[in-house]
């Protein structure tokens, strides 16, 4: 049998199991490969008709994993069904833009589809900042200092996001932060360890974000990583395939980016160019100043 870097990466986690190790540390490009196979492997047992053209040739229950480097360009129907548009179950009410938001927390307070899954934690944290912003920014989902604070992105990662608006000339309370998913994703005795949520809780999720956004109506919007990037978009694909270009969400504008908390990974200032360079044409597109100065961010030096 020939190794591949997918194979050999199974390998190497299926050996962790065996030891009985319960969390590892992975980087992006990892956990890239995690969501691809977990994504195929769903669509796998998911599909039945022998003539559905997306149907494996064999059954498998863990078919190959598709290298993230070429990733399958194709959306999801099996689990993102709905056209993106927020879907009609939720019907917003009369009222002023404090009004609709103030409902859609009441509602994903008890949110029955994510409720349902029992693989979520009980806190609901919904958005923070400026609803009256042309900026949104998505992340994934709460994590501890998040639950614990019941607001997004106040953790490591909501301080280098800080960060990034700073050298953006932003601050948060100019842009509108919110999370594709409302509750920290449950591990077995969790403390202040977080999962990336699944499939299916950001399927049960989504409608609540899709309204925040019919209400917010921001001119842009940030998708950052790959579950938030993957779970608005529809599409399939690491961050490294979506980022670099605009993608369109109902007609606005979305730039997908590498999660803040991938830069407290990798102090690799190429990396971090990357980043930058997603702010950069947000900037542009959305017609904020430049200057020399913050154009230049992370080159490297001559
Ligand atoms: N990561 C996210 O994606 N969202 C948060 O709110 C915190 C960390």
């Amino acid at each position: 049998m020939t190794s591949t870097p997918n194979s050999l990466f199974r390998h190497y986690l299926d050996s962790l199991i065996q030891r009985g190790t319960t969390r590892a540390s992975l980087t992006e490009e990892a956990r890239d490969v995690l969501r691809t196979w977990y994504v195929t492997a769903k669509k796998g047992s998911r599909v039945h008709s022998p003539s559905s053209p997306s149907s494996p040739s064999s059954p498998s229950p863990r078919p190959e994993p598709q290298p993230t480097k070429t990733p399958p360009p194709s959306t999801n129907p099996e689990l993102f069904p709905e056209e993106r548009k927020p879907s009609s179950s939720i019907t917003l009410p009369e009222g002023t833009m404090e009004d609709k938001l103030q409902y859609l927390r009441d509602l994903a307070q008890n949110w029955k589809p994510a409720r349902d899954l029992n693989s979520l934690r009980d806190t609901m944290v919904f958005a923070t900042g400026n609803p009256h912003t042309q900026l949104m920014l998505i992340g994934e989902a709460p994590g501890y200092y998040e639950e614990v604070q019941r607001e997004p992105f106040v953790g490591r990662a909501g301080e280098k996001l800080n960060q990034i608006l700073k050298a953006m000339g932003l601050s948060r309370d100019m842009v509108y932060i919110s999370n594709i998913v409302k509750f920290r994703p449950s591990l077995p005795n969790q403390r202040t360890n977080n999962r990336a949520p699944t499939p299916e809780e950001i399927e049960a999720c989504l409608p609540i974000i899709m309204h925040e956004i019919q209400v917010i109506q921001p001119k842009m919007i940030i998708a950052l990583g790959g579950t938030a990037a993957v779970g608005l978009l529809g599409e399939q694909g690491s961050v490294s395939s979506m980022r670099g270009r605009f993608h369109d969400l109902n007609g606005i504008p979305v730039r997908v980016t590498y999660h803040p908390s991938y830069l407290l990974r990798s102090d690799n200032p190429r990396e971090k160019r990357k980043v930058w360079e997603d702010m950069l044409a947000v900037m542009e597109r959305m017609g904020m100043p430049v200057s020399e100065k913050q154009r230049g961010y992370f080159l490297p030096r001559e």
